[in-house]
């Protein structure tokens, strides 16, 4: 898979996901303004890739600021993750890696200004090393959940693109993969942005991972034929009491699995998991432009002029529809998360 998010010759370049699938182009970031409006216009789009594009932003814009007194330096740093952190508002892994340079940031008062620019770019690498390594031992959890010969059922994209390598939910099925289970990938389109058409199906296909494409409302028919054994999506924001936001319309898919007996499964990892909010109906939904439900991938309109338009960027899943998360630590139980990972 070609990276999603590098640090390359003192650039942010990232792979443009939304060019893909027709086109495979790379925007190289040379000033944190235009990180932030790429994670804005869903150039680079999934809770840890945009994490870790943020972290790198922080360490980009810091590169450029003339400033050699620690405290205007780091006022300075602060306005940058202030502009960074207004870009979307669900996806706790922003906030998080945010927080986590700010630490960095903080850590090295007395510093020379010089030595703090290459260690803030040295913590963004780190943050994206770790992020891989997460996705791979998540992998691994999951994988003993997937036996040979399933059909895995997934929403939006929750693969190497929307992290910086390997994928949460799509790890899972990368790894069951890579053990040689002989297993199937079922991609829900994803509207309105077409994440699962566009991008699971791609990403899967460069792997030669058997994956099919269905639209949305396919999936309830499909599930009550048992052509569905397991659901396994990614997560934005997981609450203190398991409560799941993700990609609009994995609300529906997890209503109608459970409907049908089928085990639904989150892959997250702990930089996904939000102690501070206690409950899903605490998590700040993303509403976007009413213009990408009116048309598909910035094609025609489908709707009259002056259609009013709902576009809610995600929705919120019980906790007591989720059979168990997947995360870098084990699987666990949603009410067992905050005792697991409290700090
Ligand atoms: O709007 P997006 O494309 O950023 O939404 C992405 C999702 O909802 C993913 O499922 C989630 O971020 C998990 S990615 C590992």
């Amino acid at each position: 898979m070609v990276p999603t998010v590098e640090w390359k010759d003192g650039a942010v370049r990232l792979l443009d996901q939304s060019r893909l699938p027709e086109k495979v182009e790379f925007l190289d970031c040379r000033d944190y303004q235009t990180v932030a409006r790429a994670i804005l216009e869903l150039r680079v789009r999934g809770a840890p890739a945009i994490g870790v594009t943020a972290a790198m932003g922080i360490a980009l814009g810091a590169q450029s600021l003339p400033m050699t007194g620690y405290d205007e330096f780091a006022k300075a740093v602060t306005r940058i993750c202030e502009h960074l952190a207004a870009t979307r508002p669900t996806a706790v892994n922003l906030f998080w890696a945010i927080e986590r340079m700010k630490r960095t940031l903080a850590g090295l008062r007395g510093q020379p200004v010089a030595e703090i620019k290459r260690r803030l770019v040295e913590e963004s690498q780190r943050i994206l090393d770790e992020d891989v390594a997460m996705n791979k031992a998540m992998g691994q959890h999951g994988a003993a959940l997937v036996r040979d010969g399933q059909t895995i059922l997934t929403h939006c994209n929750a693969g190497a693109l929307a992290t910086a390598g390997y994928g949460t939910a799509l790890g899972v099925v990368r790894a069951a993969w890579e053990q040689g289970k002989k297993i199937r990938v079922l991609a829900d389109e994803t509207r309105p942005v077409l994440q699962g058409a566009r991008l699971t199906v791609w990403e899967l296909m460069q792997d030669k991972i058997p994956v099919t494409l269905i639209t949305d409302s396919m999936a309830g028919a499909l599930m009550k034929q048992g052509l569905v054994h397991l659901c396994i999506v990614g997560a934005d924001r997981i609450a203190a009491n398991g409560d799941v936001a993700n990609k609009i319309g994995t609300y529906s898919v997890a209503v109608l699995a459970k409907a049908h007996g089928i085990p639904f499964y989150v892959a997250a990892p702990h930089s996904t998991i939000d102690l501070a909010t206690p409950s899903g109906d605490r998590i700040p939904i993303e509403q976007r432009n009413p213009q990408e439900v009116t048309s598909v991938h910035g094609g025609p309109a489908i709707a009259p002029a002056g259609t009013e338009v709902l576009n809610p960027a995600f929705d919120v899943t019980p906790a007591s529809y989720i059979t168990a998360v997947i995360t870098e630590r084990g699987v666990f139980k949603p009410g067992e998360l905050s005792r697991q990972f409290r700090v």
